[in-house]
């Protein structure tokens, strides 16, 4: 199925010079950027992309650091995307994310892990899209292969 993920290289990732070499990798795998942002993450919307994690010890750390610096947001599209990415970032701790992984290959610790990807609960893609993304900041058009 034809879908949509958001995707964020978080602050660290950024700040060591890995946008290229992701978004280079999402490309290379056939995925179509449909729409992308450098911005800087406020309180208010960290606390409201990280909702579900409200109650956790890290929630103040975790927002902090999404606060630290800017993100580049981006909304990739294609076969099973939100599968796809998550496999290519692999598991949230990089401890523990295969090497050829996203964090695998660049993550330090649980917190600086260098990508952030929509979970695979439906509607968990679709939410974040709208939360950083207007409609019309999102374009159409033919990937050519
Ligand atoms: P992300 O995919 O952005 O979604 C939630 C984030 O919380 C996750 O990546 C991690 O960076 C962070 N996280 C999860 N568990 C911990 C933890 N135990 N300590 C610090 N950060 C965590």
């Amino acid at each position: 199925m034809t879908e949509r993920t958001f995707v964020m290289v978080k602050p660290d990732g950024v700040q060591r010079g890995l946008i290229g070499e992701i978004i280079a990798r999402f490309e290379d795998r056939g995925l179509k950027l449909v729409g992308a942002k450098l911005m800087r993450i406020d309180q208010a919307l960290a606390e409201e992309h990280y909702a579900e994690h409200t109650d956790k010890p890290f929630f103040e750390d975790l927002t902090d650091f999404i606060t630290s610096g800017p993100v580049l947001a981006m909304v990739w599209e294609g076969q099973d995307a939100i599968a796809q990415v998550r496999t290519m970032m692999g598991a949230t701790d990089p401890a523990e994310s295969a090497p050829g992984t996203i964090r695998g290959d660049f993550g330090l610790d649980m917190g600086r892990n260098v990508i952030h990807g929509s979970d695979t609960e439906p509607g968990s893609a679709e939410r974040e899209i709208e939360l950083f993304f207007d409609e019309e900041e999102l374009e159409d058009y033919e990937r050519i292969d």
